[in-house]
């Protein structure tokens, strides 16, 4: 029921209308010292729901997530994480908060000289004190959920581009996090294994009720996993749109999110 998808109003909010926001940006302004690349944004994250993060290329998409995630600093503004300041936190709450996160990277970077086994082991090894048989059973079973199970002791090397982004959602997912950001998670997958990677999302979406936050240009991919989309701009440094993609594509008035959902081409890139 939480994917059905409908073609109603913009601001038809859905099943999640009522439920309690865990993500909540106050006004943040985005960017690197000078450079602010989005100015005053808010909008909130529901639990449990598929949160799309559009925008062209270089429009600040990561650089946002990077606030989110606590890396980077924002320039302004707040974000609050199940009502929790993340960044005016003392840093042991802030810790607290950001050990319910995973997050795959842009690049999604698995350490090359370890093992699948050993890379989903390793969140484990530095935020917790359990036993190694213990990590690596946890270990086997992240792998196992995104059906790596029999390739734990295989280094990256040896693996497709769509096995290493499921290995880097399994370690993404080794803390049990109750907030999953994923970077462009079907960057550079042809269209077969990014549908598979969109299936295994939405799977664990369904089974652990993980909270997403999803980066992403595929537009197949929006329609497929996301239930709720805020589109970036660079132009105006601000969302210029918010809704489901659906609602999006049939009402939207606005020129780049028409030939966006619509793929017209023109100046989007
Ligand atoms: N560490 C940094 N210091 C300064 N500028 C940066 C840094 N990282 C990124 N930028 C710049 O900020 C702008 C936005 O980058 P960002 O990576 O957030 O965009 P994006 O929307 O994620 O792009 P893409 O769709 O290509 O991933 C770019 O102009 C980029 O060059
Ligand atoms: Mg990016």
């Amino acid at each position: 029921m939480k994917k059905k998808k409908s073609s109603q109003s913009v601001s038809h909010a859905k099943d999640f209308s009522l439920e309690d926001s865990v993500i909540e940006v106050k006004a943040l302004r985005s960017g690197y010292g000078s450079t602010v690349l989005m100015d005053g944004i808010s909008f909130d994250v529901k639990r449990g729901e598929i949160f799309g993060i559009l925008g062209g290329s270089g429009c600040g998409k990561s650089t946002v997530l990077k606030n989110l995630i606590g890396l980077n600093a924002p320039i302004g503004g707040n974000i609050y994480i199940q009502g929790k300041n993340l960044w005016n936190s003392p840093p042991k709450e802030k810790l607290a908060i950001l050990n319910q996160f995973g997050v795959m990277y842009q690049q999604s970077a698995l350490f090359g000289s370890l093992t699948l086994l050993e890379n989903v082991r390793l969140p484990m090894e530095e935020f917790t004190s359990l036993p190694i048989d213990a990590m690596n059973t946890i270990s086997r079973m992240k792998l196992r959920m995104v059906g790596l199970e029999e390739f734990a002791n295989h280094m990256p090397a040896e693996l497709s581009g769509g096995m290493k982004k499921r290995a880097a959602i399994a370690r993404a997912m080794a803390l049990d996090p109750s907030i999953l950001f994923l970077d462009e998670p079907s960057a550079g997958l042809d269209p077969i294994t990014s549908v598979e990677l969109d299936h295994l999302i939405i799977r664990l979406s369904r089974t652990l009720n993980v909270t997403f936050v999803i980066v992403t240009h595929e537009l197949a991919s929006i329609f497929t996993i996301a239930d709720r989309v805020i589109v970036l701009d660079k132009e105006s440094k601000g969302i210029i749109a918010e809704g489901t993609p659906e609602g999006l594509k049939d009402t939207s008035n606005i020129d780049f999110v028409v030939r966006f959902f619509n793929r017209l081409p023109k100046d989007f890139q």
